[in-house]
């Protein structure tokens, strides 16, 4: 199983909220995706690459008769989502397994929701996780990502070098060059949208949705 963990490095993960907290408006962009997401009793949605599942968690909070599952490959980030659940008394479902390969049967899911997970993945790996998303929901189900987006100005290019540093090239670059919606349209999304950016001591963050047909 390959995957980069939250902080690149396994020992690291432990620090990942942290970090995230102090760094980004974290809650912000993310409240603002699951209001995107506009979530209805009884969706059954998805939060690929969850990481400590606060997306997950904030997507329960918002609509509790939704059927939530997190899946990430990392035991031990899926170990720190399972405490963060359980203290606050959630029901969210979590699986281990690699976004790519995520084991659900095709239209499972009526929206699946995805928090800077992208940009952990090669271009193969986020086009074959697209294609594998679509297939997993419904007909008419959405897609519903927040991630690095094309740097909005030189300011926000060097800013970004930092993630890249930490994250590397390979894997980052497709990201602020803006391509994410581009791998959606080609994995068969329709009506794909850049619905928001922001500007981060990181670079530009962008959100996106996509229909699955
Ligand atoms: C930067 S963290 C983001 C975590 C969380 N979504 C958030 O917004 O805080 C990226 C997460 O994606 C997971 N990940 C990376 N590549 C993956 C893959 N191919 N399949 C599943 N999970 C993956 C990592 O283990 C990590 O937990």
């Amino acid at each position: 199983m390959s995957y980069i963990p939250a902080l690149r490095y396994e020992s690291l993960t432990r620090f990942y909220d942290p970090v995230l907290r102090a760094t980004l408006k974290e809650d912000r962009f993310k409240r603002l995706l699951v209001e995107q997401a506009a979530l209805q009793p009884k969706h059954r949605v998805l939060d690929v690459g969850c990481g400590t599942a606060t997306l997950a968690i904030l997507v329960k909070q918002a609509c509790p008769e939704a059927d939530v599952t997190g899946l990430d490959g990392d035991a031990k980030v899926l170990d720190l989502a399972r405490a963060k659940i359980d203290s606050a008394g959630l029901d969210i479902a979590l699986a281990q397994g690699l976004a790519s390969e995520a084991p659900f049967p095709p239209g499972s899911f009526d929206r699946i929701v995805s928090s800077l997970m992208f940009h952990h993945l090669t271009t193969e790996e986020k086009r074959r996780t697209f294609t594998r998303v679509r297939e997993l929901l419904r007909p008419g189900g959405e897609v519903h990502i927040a991630d690095w987006g094309k740097a909005q100005g030189p300011a926000m290019r060097v800013a970004f070098l930092a993630i890249q540093l930490l994250d590397g090239f390979e894997t980052t670059t497709d990201n602020v060059r803006g391509l994410l919606p581009t791998y959606m349209t080609e994995a068969g999304f329709r009506g794909v949208e850049e619905t928001h950016r922001e500007t981060t001591v990181f670079g530009t963050l962008s959100l996106y949705r996509g229909v699955a047909p």
